[in-house]
């Protein structure tokens, strides 16, 4: 970028004198009868000459405003432009996450998919992190250390209420990763919209390859490195998804949601996923299942916990492991799961934590289940900063 902008400076500087100088020769051609009035002109003429291009080196450097270049940059690398495409044009992530599409035109862009399988050139597999949080992120001291260091590993994507502007500082992974957001509620369909706007927005770029929906209350529980090598030997994509008789359950199946949906492929599941590439796309090209969801899955049934669960095992049942990556604590009953602050994870709880269940890791019995845990509370961040390298190897 800095490159390209000097280089337009340059060009504009350049055209300007060119111009000039074609203007000189025409005008100085009728005068030669007259030797020291010619070379009277000719100085008059060198001295503006010199004059207007200092004075346009001048502007351009200390007044060229941003909205000067974009428009210079049209006109000066139009040959640029009209090279032979080449691959990097589409395997480059986009440049800014900032667009102007609407939902559907970002969820059909999102949708595109290669026919042809291999890729052909050297494709660098990415984590796309997917933080849907209302504003701040408290806990990014402890991301930032998370991420140090893998920069060529993972995308970072935040939808946030819209009117929130976010402060990171340019040195931040988390700086000008924001993408076009709105209002979403628990429970409710725009909490699923917001969803699959960061799933379309994280597949723009072909490098993700595993897409993680986290909160601001989430941390992660092991280093990147064993993180990565969890997903990418995975056979299974991580969506908590089961069948729940009782009224929290089966009881929130609405009969006009058949034939698409029967009761038997009624799921219910936790809303924090981790899909591959592939689910990723079924999530945000599905019209089938949303609209019935749309309508029929209202509170008291709370969609967030029954659309992408539902539809997934319909569509790939056998991609899923039913089961999600991200630690909860439902243990204290009511609506909302426990909080954890300060007070909270003093002494064994992350061995607690760890040793708590087992679980099956490509069919296989596994003591490491979860990598990531909620909901932590801002005045955690210390006490997690202090033992993140004794107990989470980073
Ligand atoms: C639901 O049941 C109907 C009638 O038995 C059947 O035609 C339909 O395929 C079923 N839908 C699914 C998704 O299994
Ligand atoms: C199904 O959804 C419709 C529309 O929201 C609602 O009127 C109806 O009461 C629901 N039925 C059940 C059994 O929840
Ligand atoms: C997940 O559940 C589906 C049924 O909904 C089943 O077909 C699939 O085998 C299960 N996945 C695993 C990894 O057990
Ligand atoms: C973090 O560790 C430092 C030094 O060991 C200690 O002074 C501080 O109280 C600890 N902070 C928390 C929140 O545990
Ligand atoms: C990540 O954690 C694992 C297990 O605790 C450890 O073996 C490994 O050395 C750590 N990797 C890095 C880069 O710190």
């Amino acid at each position: 970028m800095q490159t390209r902008v000097v280089g337009v400076e340059e060009g504009k500087a350049s055209a300007t004198g060119a111009a000039i100088a074609n203007g000189s020769t025409r005008t100085n051609s009728p005068v030669k009868a007259f030797p020291f009035r010619f070379l009277q002109l000719f100085f008059l003429f060198l001295l503006v000459f010199l004059g207007i291009s200092l004075a346009s080196l001048h502007t351009v450097k200390y007044f060229g405003s941003p909205n000067v270049a974009p428009r210079v940059a049209r006109t000066i690398i139009r040959p640029c432009l009209e090279e032979p495409t080449s691959i990097e044009r589409w395997i480059r992530p986009p440049s800014s996450l900032l667009h102007t599409m609407n939902d559907a035109e970002l969820l059909w862009r999102a949708s595109f998919v290669p026919r042809v399988k291999k890729y052909p050139f050297k494709r660098v597999r990415k984590i796309a992190f997917m933080f849907l949080t209302k504003g701040p992120l408290p806990l990014s001291p402890l991301w930032e250390r998370f991420f140090k260091g893998h920069q060529e590993l993972y995308s970072i994507y935040i939808h946030s209420l819209p009117f929130y502007v976010a402060d990171f500082p340019p040195s931040s992974v988390f700086y000008r990763r924001r993408i076009p957001s709105k209002i979403a509620e628990w429970g409710r369909m725009s909490m699923c919209d917001a969803e699959r706007r960061l799933l379309a927005n994280a597949l723009l770029d072909v490098g993700n390859e595993w897409f993680i929906l986290l909160s601001e209350s989430c941390i992660p529980l092991h280093n990147f490195s064993v993180i990565y090598h969890y997903l990418s030997r995975s056979r299974f994509s991580f969506v908590s998804a089961f069948d729940e008789p009782g009224i929290i359950g089966r009881g929130r199946y609405n009969e006009s949601l058949a034939p698409e949906v029967n009761l038997t492929n009624w799921r219910k599941g936790s809303q924090w996923f981790e899909v591959n590439r592939e689910l990723a796309v079924k999530m945000v090209e599905d019209t089938v299942y949303y609209p019935k969801f749309k309508k029929f899955c209202k509170p008291p049934c709370y969609v967030d916990e029954h659309y992408f669960q539902t539809l997934l095992s319909i569509k790939t049942p056998h991609l899923i492991a039913n089961r999600s990556v991200t630690f909860v604590d439902w243990s204290r009953g009511g609506a909302h799961p426990a909080m954890f602050g300060d007070a909270d994870i003093q002494g064994d709880f992350f061995s607690k934590l760890f040793e708590s269940r087992t679980c099956v890791y490509n069919n296989q019995p596994s003591a490491l289940c979860f990598l990531f845990a909620r909901k932590f509370t801002p005045n955690a961040l210390g006490r997690l900063l202090n033992i993140s390298s004794e107990i989470f190897g980073f």
